[in-house]
């Protein structure tokens, strides 16, 4: 080669080492994207050494060209090989970076717990459709008619007073907090036909304090039959049943004679519980009774053909006796931790 060709093996060779050197010192692709320009781009020396070709000498451009060429194609090979290979190991890292441990135990996560009012309430709506009847609701602000009136409450009679009822303003809507679940006796009558057994699970208001045994809101639930012939043996077979599902098949019930204006004859219910913490015992439940006729009477039933019965209990109260609550405010305080105790099932 003559002094004047400049594209001599060695400034090719040393322009193919500077651009391995640096394609092979890229550690990932985003290095090696960086390295493309002066490794085998426009600015490499390579590239440099190919743009002298145009100004040789004719005799020595095809050699030139051969050999600018050839070291050309090295490179660019070069270059996909590393890319081939970082590409494969951006790839393990983000596998591995992704991966997870399907056998590492799980971050604990708190279920949560149904409050046992609801599991007790529909426990005990399960007890009454397994035995056919319907599940009924009325509105909690209720009219005074449904309330009172309907039932047979005297203008006059105490339950009506303010300091037992939550009075919706203004007076004269005559609307109330429901204090009792006994209305939608009155609106399962007015919107049924009969025969009619229904199950009136719900919320009830009264202007209690909140101590251990009271709450101003609390749950009850009222049962009511009307179809032709029925009795109070009708009454207690079914409060009998209800009973032993819900206390166990030792349990029995007791109906002592007693008043309510929307019964007659009326009774209050108790309970042998053979299971009560501190030794079986009767516990006072429920009131209970045959429907009264004036109340069938509001509700456009005729008394002469159809008789009927009703019973009301505390949902509270039953939870109380039945699982040893002792104090309403952990009923109403809705902790977790007291409603874990129970599961799933009461
Ligand atoms: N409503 C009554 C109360 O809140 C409970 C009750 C008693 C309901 C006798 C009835 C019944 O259906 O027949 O105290």
């Amino acid at each position: 080669m003559s002094a004047e060709n400049p594209i001599t093996q060695t400034a090719i060779d040393s322009a193919v080492a500077a651009a391995l050197a640096s394609i092979n010192a890229a550690a990932d692709l985003a290095a090696l994207k960086a390295a493309r320009a002066t490794s085998v781009g426009e600015q490499s020396q390579i590239a440099k050494l190919n743009a002298l070709v145009k100004n040789l000498p004719n005799e020595f451009k095809a050699s030139a060209g051969q050999l600018i060429g050839k070291a050309r194609g090295e490179l660019n090979a070069a270059f996909a090989t590393r890319e081939a290979e970082l590409f494969v190991l951006a790839e393990r890292a983000k596998l591995a970076a992704e991966s997870v441990d399907v056998t590492s135990a799980a971050a604990p996560t708190r279920m949560g717990a149904r409050h046992p009012l609801s599991l007790l309430q529909d426990q005990i709506s399960d007890v009454f459709v397994g035995m056919g009847w319907e599940i009924a609701e009325g509105p909690e602000v209720e009219s005074e008619w449904f309330n009172f009136d309907a039932l047979n409450f005297d203008a006059d009679h105490p339950a009506r007073a303010m300091q037992d009822t939550f009075f919706v303003e203004p007076v004269e809507s005559h609307l109330v907090l429901r204090t009792h679940t006994s209305p939608v006796q009155v609106r399962s009558m007015l919107e049924r036909d009969i025969p009619i057994y229904v199950l009136c699970p719900g919320r009830v208001f009264r202007t209690d304090e909140l101590d251990a045994t009271h709450t101003p809101v609390f749950h009850q639930v009222e049962g009511l039959a009307i179809d032709k012939g029925l009795t109070m043996a009708d009454l207690r077979g079914t409060l009998e049943h209800f009973a032993r599902i819900m206390f166990g098949e030792g349990a029995q019930i007791r109906l002592r004679p007693s008043f309510f204006p929307f019964t007659e004859p009326s009774a209050e219910l108790d309970v042998w519980h053979p299971g009560a913490k501190g030794g079986a015992r009767w516990v006072e439940w429920g009131g209970c009774g045959m429907v009264n006729p004036n109340v069938l009477k509001a509700a456009g039933i005729d008394p002469e053909v159809y008789s009927g019965f009703a019973f009301g209990m505390g949902i509270e109260r039953t939870l109380m006796f039945r699982n040893d609550v002792r104090d309403m405010h952990d009923m109403v305080e809705s902790d977790v931790r007291f409603s874990e105790q129970f599961g799933v099932n009461l």
